[in-house]
């Protein structure tokens, strides 16, 4: 029974667009969390109170399965055949996986050149998609895919659209089911281009509406601070509060700034590198019902609260250490108390990223050098031990 097989549909009640006999799983949904007496010690709050939500057990090993499912089932009710993403490697490779094991569909990616790290190529390409580089980044991909996507009738999977949110939604569910229905005070989330954090939002707001909880969590959203669009416009949104500039107008403004600048996204988290999020009016909205920060961490930081993890047995990729290194900021800042219980999402496996941990680990200056050339990433913000 799909519907009980899966950690996304098990929850089908509150994911009402399906019937049945449409869902398309792989399995996805089925992780853990598990309490971190390192994870604790290092972010600095009591033994016991750091919680890891570890989305790298997913079949395609990130938190993008949760999503996928539930797009490709909708995907999957009006009969599309080719459904198409731009990504940083995880939502291709979540998608390709699906693409294969259902046969019903083809995957069409785009990808900005050099960007992805090797595990989520491979996977992109064992699993037969048609994989596209393009010249520039994530957003230029982005830009791309959804220009081509419209013209040709391709179904589009990124986060935009809405039905991935709804999948991503459960991660939240499976928390609570993990503290037995208690809300933590803190939820700790890596935002890239901003789905998960939109869709934590939704899914407590929902909740709250249905009596199944009886208050908010706190959301905290940590950029790279490469990639920090996020947390520059949440600053200023903060400053304009008076001024009565709507969020849709800021984030123009904010795109159009960028253009101008030709500004790029760069950090080793390339999972993260993103600087014109798709789902920003949301995330302010989830960050508005949930009393919301959102910080900024540094290349440095992101690896060592990433190496912090591994020591402490769960392994993940860069982009998911900024959770644990955010939750250490604003610990440090005094706003996450010692006796707070704060769950830090780690968002992807730690195989889909090995050329950067070894890099880290080797002390070797030059290899890491090499690394972020190969990344193109020019702010040199790297991490020798
Ligand atoms: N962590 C990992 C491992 C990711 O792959 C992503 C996004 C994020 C965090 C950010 O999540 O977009 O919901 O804020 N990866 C996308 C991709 C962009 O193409 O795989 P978000």
């Amino acid at each position: 029974d799909p519907l009980a097989f899966s950690g996304v549909w098990r929850f089908h009640e509150l994911l009402p667009f399906a019937a049945p006999e449409y869902v398309v799983t792989i399995g996805e949904g089925q992780t853990l969390m598990r309490n971190s007496a390192r994870a604790s010690k290092y972010v600095g709050i009591d033994e016991g109170n750091l919680y890891l939500q570890y989305e790298g057990m997913n079949p395609s090993g990130s938190f993008k399965d949760n999503g996928m499912t539930a797009a490709f089932t909708h995907a999957n009710i009006v009969g599309a055949r080719r459904a198409a993403c731009a990504s940083t490697g995880n939502t291709s490779a979540s998608l390709a996986v699906f693409c294969s094991a259902h046969g019903s569909m083809k995957a069409i990616i785009f990808v900005g050149s050099g960007k992805i790290a090797y595990g989520k190529l491979a996977q992109a390409l064992d699993h037969g998609a048609l994989t596209v580089q393009i010249a520039g980044d994530f957003d230029d991909a982005m830009t791309a895919v959804q220009e081509v996507s419209r013209r040709l009738g391709i179904y589009l999977v990124n986060s935009v659209n809405g039905f991935r949110l709804e999948g991503q939604k459960t991660i939240m569910y499976r928390v609570l089911e993990g503290l037995n229905w208690e809300v933590p005070d803190w939820i700790v989330v890596p935002g890239g281009n901003l789905g998960n954090s939109s869709a934590f939002g939704k899914a407590f707001i929902e909740l709250k509406e249905l009596g199944l909880i009886d208050r908010m969590p706190r959301l905290a959203v940590i950029n790279a601070a490469g990639a920090n669009t996020l947390y520059q416009l949440y600053e200023e949104r903060q400053l304009r509060w008076h001024d009565g500039y709507g969020d849709d107008e800021l984030v123009d403004q904010f795109f159009d700034d960028m253009t101008e600048r030709n500004a790029r996204a760069s950090t080793i988290a390339s999972a993260i590198e993103i600087n014109r999020p798709v789902n920003l009016p949301k995330c302010l909205r989830a960050l508005d019902a949930c009393s919301g920060v959102v910080r900024e961490a540094t290349d440095q930081q992101i690896l060592d609260a990433k190496a912090m993890v591994g020591a402490g047995g769960l392994g993940c990729e860069p982009a998911s250490g900024a959770s644990v290194a955010g939750a250490k900021i604003l610990r440090d800042q005094g706003i996450i108390a010692p006796s707070d219980r704060v769950v830090c999402v780690l968002t992807g496996h730690q195989l889909k990223d090995p050329t950067v941990t070894v890099a880290y680990h080797s002390g070797d200056r030059d290899l890491f050098n090499e690394v972020l050339v190969q990344r193109g990433v020019k702010r040199a913000q790297h991490a020798n031990r």
